[in-house]
C-alpha cells in the first residue's frame, strides 16, 4: 500500500496505488524513450515485471496485474467454479458479481424480479453462498446492470479493471481502463496469476467544439462507428483527446466507452477531469477525485507530444444525432437522412416500441433529457404512439429518479419501467404485441441491434440511438421524424416543434442509494457452505484435473478428424446450451458436435475406433475416458476461432482428451486448452495433416523433455498395417505454462504453489 485512499466504500483495506503505478510509468518511459498516451500510462503502469517485459503496441504480449475483477451472473457461474477446483480460501484481486443477465421482462419491474428470483434460484443461491465463501462482494438481482455498479461504485482514474461482459469498457467514462474478457483470465486473476494481452494499438479520437440541441454523447460512438465499422477498433484501445473531452459528463463519457465495443475495441476511455471529479462527488468518493488531482499530471493525462497510431476527428458542433441500424450497430444514418434512407431501403417506418436505459444509456442525465421531451409533448396533450419501456441501469437510479418525479412522467406517458437489470437487451423479453416474424421497427438506446438479439425475432429492424432521441420516435411513432424540423400536431390539431432535450448531469438533491442491494463477505466465511444442489442439472461442482503421468502417450485413438473450419461454435455450441454454463458434464455433451468429420463429411458422427459403431463426438469421447483411454483430435487451420469460451477448453479435458493437434490455433483456445492441461501441438509438416487417417492411433513422444522451442514427436500407425511413420509437432509453451501440463492445469499449479 503508497496511500490510505480505499479504492471504494465497499471494501477494507485495498488502497489505490498510484505510485506504485507512476513509478512503473517511469520505468517504462526510460526503456522505450517516448511520451506516453494516457491509456498506455495506465496499461505499464500496472505491468508485472515493467524492467523487463517486451513493450511493442501490436506485437508483443503484457503481462499486467489488474486491480479488480467485475463478472456478470452468466459468466460467474463456470468462472466461479473453476476457481473452486483449486483450493483457495478466497480471491486474490478484489472481485464482485451482478446478477443482471437472468432476468426477463415480462410484465414489469417487481412482478418480473420476482419470477427471475423463482426461476433462478439455484443460480443465485450458489453465486451468493459462493461469494460469500471466497471474499466476493455479491449484488443481488434487482441492484442493476454491472456496468452501472462498477461505475457508481467501484470505478476510478487510473485502475484496471478486468470484466467478463464485453461492456465492461463503460468504466472509461470515470478514467479507468476497463477491458472485456472471458471466465478463464478472470480466473487466472482471481487466483494470482497476471493477466496477458496483447500489447493494444491507440486509436485518438480528437473531440473538438461542443454538441448544442438534440445531440448527445451517444451520438458520438453512433458517429465513430460509422467511420470505423464493427471492425475497425479490433485490436485497439480507443482514447479520446482535445478541448471537446471537458464539455460533457461523466455518465456521458461512459456511454460512449461502453458502445466502443461495438467497433470490436479491446476498451476505451477518457483522461481524468472535473465531470469525473464531479461524478466521484456525487457518488460519495470525493476523497479518490482529490488523490487523483495529485497525480492527474504526471500519471492521468496523456504527455504532451505523444503518438496514436490512428486519428480520427470529431467536430461536436457540427454532430448531428445519429439513428444507427438496423441489425448492425455500424450502420450510421445522420437523423437529417433519415427519412430518405429508411423510404429508400423499404424499412418498416412505424415504431413500434422505444426503448431506454441498459447500461449504455441509464444515467440521471438519460432520464432527465428523456423526461423533458416528454414533459414538453405532454403539455400539448400528446402521449406516446409507441409503446415505451424504461430500464434503470442500477437501484440507485431507480431510486433516484422515482423520488425525484423521472419515473411518474414515464409511467404516465404510459411508459412501462422494466427491472434494474439487461431484460430486452439481452433478449430477455418477453414481447407481445408482435408475432414471430412479423416485420417491424423498434429504437433502442441500448449498444447492439444484431438480428433477434432483443425479441429473437429476424424480422425485427432494430435501431440504436439516444435516449432523447428514442423518446421522440416513440411520440412520433415514426422512423421519417426529425424532431428538430418536424412538427406535431397537438390536442387542438394545432402544430409544434419539441423542445430541445434538457437533463441535469447529477441529482441535486444528491442520489437516493433505494434498496440495499449488495451482499458484502461475511467476517466467518471458513464456515459458509456453498450451496449446489447434487441433482442440479444446471451447476455441478469441478473436481480438479488430474496431473500428467509422467509418461509419453502411446496408442491414442483419434477421436474426430476435423475438415473446414473449426470455430469455437462448432466446439462448444452457444443457444440453447447457454443454459448449462455451470455444469460441465451436461454442456460437455455439445463438445464438437457442429465440426465435421473428414472420414464422412458429417457432423457429430464419428466412429469408435475400438468398436466400430458410429455415434456422436460427447458419446464416443465419453467412452473413451471410461474405459481409460486417452484420445487427441486432429484439425486444420485457426482452430477454435471465435470467442473465448473457456467451455471450449473445459470439455475435452472432462472428455479425457490429451492433446488437439492443429495446422494452426486461434491464440486465444490454445492457451484455454494449456490452462486445462490439454496439449496444443501443431504440425511442422502440414502435408501431415493430410496424411494422418482418422482410424490411424498416434503416439506422442518427447514429452519427458518438453521445453519451450523444442519439437516433440507425432508418430503415427496406420490403420491399414503399413508401417508407422513420425512427423515433428511443434508448441508454443514457456516454461511456466510447461508446469501446467504437468500439474494438469493452471490452477492445480497455482494451488500447488500457493500451498507450498
Ligand atoms: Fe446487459 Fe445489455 Fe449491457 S446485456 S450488460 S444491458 S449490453
Amino acid at each position: 500500500k503508497d496511500s490510505l485512499v480505499e479504492m471504494n466504500l465497499l471494501e477494507k483495506g485495498n488502497y489505490i496505488n498510484y505510485k506504485q503505478q507512476l513509478d512503473n510509468v517511469n520505468i517504462v518511459k526510460e526503456r522505450l524513450g517516448r511520451p506516453l498516451t494516457y491509456a498506455e500510462k495506465l496499461l505499464y503502469g500496472h505491468l508485472d515485471k515493467p524492467h523487463e517485459q517486451d513493450i511493442e503496441r501490436g506485437v508483443s504480449y503484457l503481462k499486467l496485474r489488474p486491480d479488480r475483477i467485475a463478472c456478470q451472473d452468466a459468466t460467474a457461474q463456470m468462472a466461479i467454479l473453476q476457481f473452486m477446483s483449486a483450493g483457495m480460501p478466497s480471491v486474490a484481486t478484489p472481485t464482485t458479481v451482478h446478477c443482471d443477465h437472468l432476468i426477463q421482462a415480462q410484465k414489469g419491474g417487481a412482478a418480473d424480479l420476482e419470477r427471475a428470483i423463482r426461476l433462478n434460484k439455484e443460480v443465485y443461491d450458489f453465486l451468493a453462498t459462493a461469494c460469500a465463501k471466497y471474499n466476493i462482494g455479491f449484488w443481488k438481482p434487482g441492484s442493476g446492470i454491472i456496468h452501472q455498479i462498477v461505475l457508481e461504485n467501484y470505478a476510478f482514474p487510473g485502475e484496471l479493471l478486468i470484466g467478463t461482459d464485453s461492456h465492461t469498457p463503460n468504466a472509461g467514462g470515470l478514467g479507468q481502463l476497463a477491458i472485456g474478457v472471458g471466465g478463464a483470465d478472470a480466473v487466472d486473476v482471481m487466483a494470482g496469476l497476471p493477466w496477458e494481452l496483447k500489447a493494444p494499438k491507440i486509436i485518438g479520437v480528437k473531440l473538438t467544439g461542443r454538441m448544442n440541441g438534440w445531440t448527445s454523447p451517444k451520438d458520438i460512438i453512433l458517429k465513430l462507428a460509422g467511420i470505423t465499422t464493427v471492425k475497425g477498433g479490433t485490436g485497439a484501445i480507443v482514447e479520446y483527446f482535445g478541448d471537446g473531452v471537458d464539455t460533457f459528463s461523466c455518465t456521458g463519457m461512459a456511454t460512449i466507452c461502453n458502445m466502443g465495443a461495438e467497433i470490436g475495441a479491446t476498451t476505451s476511455v477518457f483522461p481524468f477531469n472535473n465531470s469525473m471529479v464531479d461524478f466521484l462527488d456525487a457518488t460519495g468518493r470525493s476523497e479518490i477525485g482529490q488523490f487523483a488531482k495529485v497525480f492527474q499530471k504526471e500519471y492521468l493525462s496523456a504527455d504532451p507530444g505523444c503518438e496514436y497510431d490512428q486519428v480520427i476527428e470529431i467536430d461536436l458542433n457540427t454532430l448531428e444525432p445519429h439513428i444507427n441500424g438496423p441489425f448492425t450497430p455500424d450502420l450510421a444514418t445522420p437523423v437529417s437522412k433519415m427519412k430518405e434512407v429508411a423510404v429508400a431501403n423499404d424499412w418498416p417506418l412505424e415504431v413500434k416500441v422505444g426503448l431506454i436505459g441498459s447500461c449504455t444509456n441509464s444515467s440521471y442525465e438519460d432520464m432527465t433529457r428523456a423526461a423533458s421531451i416528454i414533459e414538453d409533448a405532454a403539455s400539448h396533450g400528446v402521449k406516446a404512439k409507441s409503446l415505451y419501456t424504461v430500464t434503470p441501469g442500477s437501484e440507485q437510479i431507480r431510486a433516484t429518479i422515482a423520488r425525484d418525479g423521472q419515473l411518474k412522467t414515464f409511467t404516465d406517458f404510459g411508459g412501462s419501467v422494466l427491472a434494474n437489470a439487461c431484460g430486452p437487451c439481452i433478449g430477455q423479453w418477453d414481447r407481445q404485441d408482435i408475432k414471430k416474424g412479423d416485420k417491424n421497427t423498434i429504437v433502442s438506446s441500448f449498444n447492439r441491434n444484431f438480428t433477434s438479439r432483443n425479441d429473437g425475432n429476424p424480422a425485427t429492424h432494430a435501431f440504436v440511438a439516444s435516449p432523447e432521441m428514442v423518446t421522440a420516435y416513440a411520440i412520433a411513432g415514426d422512423l421519417r421524424f426529425n424532431p428538430l424540423t418536424d412538427k406535431l400536431k397537438d390536442k387542438d390539431g394545432n402544430e409544434f416543434l419539441l423542445k430541445d432535450p434538457v437533463g441535469v448531469g447529477l441529482p441535486v438533491r444528491g442520489y437516493d442509494p433505494g434498496e440495499n442491494t449488495y451482499q458484502a463477505p461475511p467476517e466467518d466465511r471458513a464456515s459458509v457452505e456453498v450451496v449446489i444442489s447434487p441433482s442440479s442439472d444446471r451447476l455441478q461442482k469441478l473436481t480438479p484435473f488430474q496431473p500428467w503421468d509422467g509418461k509419453d502417450a502411446e496408442r491414442l485413438p483419434i477421436l474426430i478428424k476435423s475438415v473446414g473450419k473449426t470455430t469455437t461454435d462448432h466446439i462448444s455450441m452457444a443457444g440453447p446450451w447457454l443454459k448449462y454454463r455451470g455444469h460441465l458434464q451436461n454442456i460437455s455433451n455439445n463438445y464438437m458436435i457442429g465440426a465435421i468429420n473428414a472420414e464422412n463429411g458429417e457432423a457429430n458422427n464419428v466412429k469408435n475406433h475400438y468398436t466400430g459403431v458410429y455415434s456422436g463426438v460427447p458419446d464416443t469421447a465419453a467412452a473413451y475416458r471410461d474405459s481409460g483411454v486417452k484420445w487427441v483430435v486432429i484439425g486444420g487451420e485457426n482452430f477454435g476461432e471465435g470467442s473465448s469460451r473457456e467451455h471450449a477448453a473445459l470439455e475435452p479435458r472432462y472428455l479425457g482428451g490429451f492433446a488437439i493437434i492443429t495446422k494452426s490455433f486461434a491464440r486465444i483456445h490454445e492457451t484455454n486448452l494449456k490452462k486445462q492441461g490439454l496439449l496444443p501441438l501443431n504440425f511442422t509438416d502440414l502435408a501431415a495433416y493430410d496424411r494422418i487417417q482418422p482410424d490411424d492411433e498416434v503416439d506422442i513422444l518427447g514429452l519427458t523433455e518438453l521445453a519451450p522451442g523444442k519439437n516433440v514427436t507425432l508418430r503415427v500407425h496406420p490403420a491399414d498395417g503399413s508401417p508407422a511413420w513420425d512427423t515433428p509437432l511443434s508448441h508454443t509453451y514457456n516454461s511456466e505454462q510447461i508446469e501446467w501440463f504437468k500439474y494438469g492445469s493452471a490452477l492445480n499449479n497455482m494451488a500447488a504453489v500457493k500451498a507450498s
